[in-house]
């Protein structure tokens, strides 16, 4: 670790299911490499050993599996050890972490959505974790057509998806709401372009939030 070296960017990809997060968090990793930044790419739930275990836990399985309160124990307990484990490490050594969601989405997954709990998820990241992003990208998106993405990847981790398709419009206007309420630190991206204009979109709100 360099002594001198200025702490990383923390940026964060938020959306409904099959927004395409993961492969704009992905496509943002390539282009800030290919100009030379060194990027440390991760995920939530896991991010980490301890919190991939955890994932496990939360993302197969029964809808009803665990109760909202249960969930947002088991996001901060993951979130912890992915904090300690990978994120700081990474922002301490100067390198730009890019994490296909964080924090907003237990704001809206267990705040909003699934139950009214976000006093709860406020206290206890406020506790357990403080960590905000720097940057953070919402892909917009209908929740039919993102559905459609999502349920067509079958990767036996649809416990979420599998919460139908009224759950996913609570969540989309929750992440809408979140933006509104944090225009400084939220750009929302519209993602029903194609994947490369979703990319350039992202890249040009990038550059402008680094002016
Ligand atoms: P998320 O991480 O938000 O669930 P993914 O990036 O995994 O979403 O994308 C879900 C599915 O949709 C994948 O099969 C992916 O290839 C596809 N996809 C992603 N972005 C687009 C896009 N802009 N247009 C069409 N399909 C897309
Ligand atoms: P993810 O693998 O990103 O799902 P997807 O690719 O379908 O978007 O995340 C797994 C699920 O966990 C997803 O449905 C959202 C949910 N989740 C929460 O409910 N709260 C949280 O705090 C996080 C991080 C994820």
């Amino acid at each position: 670790m360099n002594a001198n070296m200025s702490r990383g960017m923390f940026i964060t990809f938020e959306g409904i299911d099959g927004s395409g997060k993961s492969t704009q968090a992905k496509s943002l990793v390539t282009a800030l490499e290919t100009k030379g930044m060194s990027c440390v790419w991760t995920r939530e739930p896991g991010g980490s050993e301890g919190a991939e275990a955890i994932r496990k836990l939360l993302v197969e399985g029964d809808p009803d599996r665990w109760s909202p309160e249960t969930e947002i124990l088991l996001f901060n307990a993951a979130r912890r050890d992915h904090l300690e484990k990978t994120i700081l490490p990474a922002l301490e050594n100067g390198q730009t972490v890019i994490s296909d969601r964080f924090v907003d989405s237990t704001r809206v997954y267990q705040g909003v959505a699934r139950a009214d709990l976000r006093e709860t998820v406020d206290i206890l990241h406020k506790t357990m974790i403080q960590q905000e992003a720097d940057l953070t990208f919402i892909i917009d998106i209908d929740p039919e057509v993102a559905l459609k993405r999502g349920l067509a990847r079958n990767s036996g981790e649809d416990r979420f998806e599998d919460m139908g398709l009224q759950f996913q419009k609570d969540l989309r206007a929750g992440f809408l709401d979140l933006a509104k309420q944090n225009p400084n630190r939220c750009k929302v991206i519209d993602g029903s372009q194609s994947m490369q204009d979703v990319g350039k979109a992202v890249l040009a709100a990038y550059e402008s939030a680094m002016k």
